[in-house]
């Protein structure tokens, strides 16, 4: 191997098919086909999931590896995203990285999505500062959300995390509520965007310690919600802005404060966001004001790295290569996996 080493990701944990190349830290290619078929079921269907990978995988990787100008033989190694995710979506690119592996006679590397969304903070981005250890990670996704200890790049802690919905699945389902299209999070980021925080308080859920929940605030809106349009049917147009600006504002709010909670327990000046959810425009600026008075230094990744994406798994195949933590061809997928 000669120079910093080329590795290929593959992502298909959920609904998006995805391929990148990195040299050493360096994006070289990062591509993501996002499956449009789940739009008219308003979630994501898995058993459409991985007939949609299957057509996707090839396409994807061979684009990924045009992009980087790279041959497959210039390949060090292919690390694919082992769980937690949809199994049937997950078997997908764990059978075709493992092919490739024997095909080209090249390490396997099994990577945790979660921790990925975590790590993508140390790809080589233009302006963006590397976190140093120790730091506080928010990772907030459409399937996990948790406040994680990063002591170094393979030593993390979970300190807390939901009891039940994830903050991506709470803002799903609250764009549901109001109608909004599925995946409802952008959405409600746009139209919080034209409305007023403070108009609608909605209850925050009370959860001992660092865990939090998320179920409540949802069944809380559709209660109000649904007492609101019996006086009067166009509520929900009327002030869709209003609502989504409070729903989002309870969303974050409940996030920060946990946030809060654990940097003054365990003494962390450094957090980073990661996940999905770290997209959101009210997210990041609440945690900006929160920074200037806690004195905090914020890492944000760059947005191509937040949601779904291979780049944040070849990262960790990256470091993985350097530790030669190699995973063995029997390694199987798995849907329910711990950081
Ligand atoms: O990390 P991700 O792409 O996939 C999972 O691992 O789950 O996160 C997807 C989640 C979805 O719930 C989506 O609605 C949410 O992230 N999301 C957002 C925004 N962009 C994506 N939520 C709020 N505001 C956004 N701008
Ligand atoms: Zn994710």
């Amino acid at each position: 191997m000669k120079g910093d080493p080329v590795v290929l990701g593959i992502e298909s944990s959920c609904d998006d098919t995805a391929a990148a190349v990195l040299r050493g830290s360096r994006v070289l290619a990062n591509v993501v086909a996002s499956q449009a078929v789940h739009q008219a079921y308003g979630g994501v269907v898995p058993e459409l999931a991985s007939r949609a990978h299957q057509q996707n995988i090839v396409p994807v990787v061979h684009r990924a590896l045009c992009e980087a100008k790279v041959s497959k033989k210039e390949v060090d190694a292919v690390a694919f995203t082992r769980g937690p995710g949809l199994i049937g979506a997950l078997l997908v690119g764990a059978s075709f990285a493992k092919s490739l592996s024997v095909a080209l006679d090249i390490p396997l590397i099994a990577v945790n999505h979660v921790k990925a969304h975590i790590l993508a903070h140390f790809i080589a981005a233009a302006g963006a500062t590397v976190p140093s250890f120790p730091f506080l990670a928010l990772t907030v996704s459409g399937g996990h959300t948790q406040i994680v200890l990063v002591r170094d790049y393979f030593d993390m802690e979970v300190l807390g995390e939901t009891l039940d919905d994830a903050a991506g699945e709470a803002f799903d389902k609250i764009a549901k509520i109001l109608g909004l299209p599925y995946p409802g999070g952008p959405h409600i980021d746009s139209s919080a965007e034209k409305g007023n925080p403070k108009a609608f308080a909605f209850t925050k859920p009370k959860v001992e310690g660092l865990n939090l929940s998320f179920s409540g605030l949802k069944t809380d809106i559709l209660r109000f919600l649904q007492r609101a349009v019996k006086s009067d049917p166009n509520f929900v147009e009327r002030r869709i802005n209003d609502l989504a600006a409070s729903a989002q504002h309870a969303i974050t709010e409940t996030l920060l404060e946990k946030l809060a909670l654990a940097a003054d327990r365990f003494g962390m000046r450094r957090i980073a966001l990661a996940g999905g959810v770290s997209a959101n425009r009210g997210l990041r600026s609440a945690l900006r004001k929160r920074a200037e008075q806690n004195a905090w230094r914020v890492y944000v990744p760059e947005l191509a790295y937040t949601t779904d994406n291979a780049a944040m798994i070849a990262m960790v195949g990256v470091l993985k290569l350097q530790n030669r933590s190699f995973s063995a061809l029997d390694t199987t997928a798995a849907a329910r996996l711990k950081i």
